[in-house]
């Protein structure tokens, strides 16, 4: 079977000439030209087959060009530099494979050959804290990464893993019966049933933990008072279990809509609390393997390793009054994960502001013998900042809640929508605004995931939302402007079984375009960078862009032709819709 990408192909025919040299065939790699001015493809090869050879580079690279020329697939096969091997396809090939394209379902996709069974770790919600902008990355690259690993075989779970278990907890417990001593959850002699109606509203909650991280600051007996409430918390104590059950309820129904207003979903909506069936295995575990040491009254485990460039500290256990920490939960839940999903790995889409935490816990789990490091990933991402470079705020100094955030967005989107004149008079208010909501959320994903992960970036609404450019605008405007076209030429599903000829060059570049597909989708998938999926998007819409400009469609008097480019801007739309909604990006029918 012909791959549909070309490089795999193409890969596949340089390898087998340098094979026919004595080569390895893993030297035939082909890459897309980095000079689209001499050549379509790349082969820099016969570079390193010098250690294999006593040939120098540029006579392996005539050895191997000797095999291709042959070959009826390429217009030309030439060399320059040192030893590179330029290839440019035929026309004829380039048209044979986008009827392959044209037709096939998955629209060039590329597959996991050995696919695998995954809990992704994302979102990071918290109980009593609503969403701010702080989780907006972890949900958008997350989401996007489980969309990307589902599209390529990989069977995915999606864990929220609920901050539910901390020391805010115990805060929020002491702030409240500072606040209400009378409720019924505070009275040990009381063991319930308590009340169903929750003692609070996430509202309250809001004010709540502040009240209480500022009483910690200032109160050393009130922090006190916190911890032990954690601990009894953690150990049980049933009218503290009873509130907190509220706490999480609470918290849950609104994260859920936030969540919700974002196109997020997870499978489970498990909590750190959830690991607390597996603390006490994962206690005996460490004991089992002389790992938990006492230091200073609490339990840790070393982790330092002589190779460290930085050092790593010992990961805690137990806190000095018997609390499991952050790190203590995270292990427990990958006891739990180990039980409940049997995946192959785990990976945490999470700040990289945490990459020592899991370095820790990934050290811990592996000495324990609970899954081999390089099982467990931790995709970290950099920080949305303000116009000052620094993690971004409101005009007030304070964390803007991602509610606001996202009106802010569709808002602006929505004004932009008509400074821009754009839409039809015949478009009733209800699709203004889902069209505009859409446009507010394809800026904002867009300009994230477009983002380098790893980078932090600077957020600037008017270019999130400008319709030309690197825009998650100008993708949406690009497949609805090609849902257009395809209508004012009346086309109609089958039409994409069309024959393919190539009268003019973008044509052919846009197919090129659309090639690249398969090698974008491997490349986000395994660097974990959607990025890499965003520039091929984007690369296909400005290749649409020219081809709309160069050549007629809709009035294109030669019969064959017209039916070629319609079938070409069938490939063009559908691929590109799939790939936006690899980004989580959902595309209007008309804008
Ligand atoms: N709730 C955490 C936070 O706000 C993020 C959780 C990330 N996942 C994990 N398994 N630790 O920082």
């Amino acid at each position: 079977m012909t791959s549909l990408s070309f490089t795999q192909t193409l890969s596949d025919i340089v390898g087998q000439a340098f094979e026919a040299e004595g080569l390895p065939a893993s030297l035939g790699h082909v890459q897309v030209s980095d000079r689209p001015d001499l050549a379509q493809f790349q082969c820099n090869g016969a570079l390193p087959a010098k250690k294999y050879s006593d040939k120098n580079p540029r006579e392996i690279a005539t050895g191997v060009a000797a095999h291709l020329e042959g070959n009826p697939i390429f217009e030309s096969v030439t060399l320059a530099g040192p030893g590179f091997i330029n290839l440019i396809l035929t026309d004829a090939y380039i048209a044979d494979q986008a009827e392959l394209f044209a037709v096939d379902q998955s629209c060039g996709a590329w597959f996991n050959p050995e696919p695998q069974k995954i809990v992704l770790d994302f979102g990071g919600a918290n109980v009593a804290k609503p969403l701010h902008v702080g989780h907006l990355r972890a949900a958008i690259i997350g989401e996007s990464l489980k969309r990307i690993m589902r599209s390529v075989g990989d069977d995915v779970v999606g864990d929220t893993h609920l901050g539910d278990w901390g020391k805010q907890m115990g805060q929020l417990i002491v702030q409240l019966a500072k606040e209400q001593p009378n409720l019924p959850y505070f009275d040990e002699a009381n063991t319930g049933p308590y009340p169903d109606e929750s003692p609070v509203t996430m509202e309250d909650l809001q004010t709540l933990y502040p009240a209480s991280a500022q009483a910690c600051r200032d109160d050393p007996a009130f922090n006190d008072a916190a911890r032990k409430a954690t601990a009894e918390l953690q150990a049980g104590r049933a009218g503290y279990r009873a509130l907190w059950q509220h706490f999480v309820a609470v918290s849950r129904k609104s994260l859920q809509a936030g969540y919700d207003a974002l196109g997020v979903e997870f499978d489970l909506w498990k909590g750190e609390s959830d690991a607390d069936p597996f603390i006490k295995p994962l206690e005996e575990l460490l004991k089992s393997k002389e790992l938990l040491v006492e230091s200073d009254g609490a339990q840790v485990v070393h982790v330092a390793r002589d190779t460290d460039k930085k050092e790593i500290p010992p990961l805690i256990i137990y806190s000095r009054d018997g609390s499991v920490l952050y790190g203590t939960t995270d292990l427990g839940t990958i006891m739990d994960r180990l039980e409940s999903n049997a995946p192959d790995r785990m990976i945490y889409v999470v700040d990289q502001r945490q990459a020592q935490h899991f370095e820790q816990v990934f050290r811990v789990a592996d000495l324990a013998g609970l899954m081999p490091e390089d099982k467990l990933e931790h995709i970290g991402f950099g920080t949305m900042n303000g116009s000052d470079g620094k993690p971004f705020k409101t005009r007030e100094g304070g964390t803007l809640k991602l509610q606001d955030l996202i009106e802010m967005v569709e808002t602006r989107a929505a004004e932009r929508l008509q400074e821009s004149e754009r839409l039809n008079a015949d478009i009733d208010q209800a699709e203004r605004d889902d069209i505009a909501r859409k446009i507010g959320m394809a800026a904002l994903k867009f300009a994230d995931l477009s983002n380098p992960r790893t980078s932090d970036y600077i957020f600037d609404l008017d270019r999130f939302l400008a319709f030309e450019g690197k825009t998650g605008p100008y993708l949406l405007y690009a497949a609805v402007r090609i849902a257009s076209v395809l209508d004012k030429a009346g086309a109609k599903p089958g039409d994409e079984t069309a024959e393919i000829v190539i009268t003019d060059s973008s044509e052919r570049d846009l197919v090129l375009a659309l090639s690249q597909y398969a090698d974008a989708l491997k490349g986000a998938y395994e660097k974990r960078l959607p990025h890499i999926l965003c520039d091929h998007a984007y690369g296909v819409a400005q290749a649409f862009s020219k081809f709309y400009a160069n050549v007629r469609i809709s009035d294109e008097p030669d019969k064959k032709a017209r039916a070629s480019r319609i079938a070409l801007a069938f490939t063009a739309r559908k691929q590109l819709v799939c790939a936006l909604g690899l980004m989580g990006i959902d595309v209007p029918k008309r804008m």
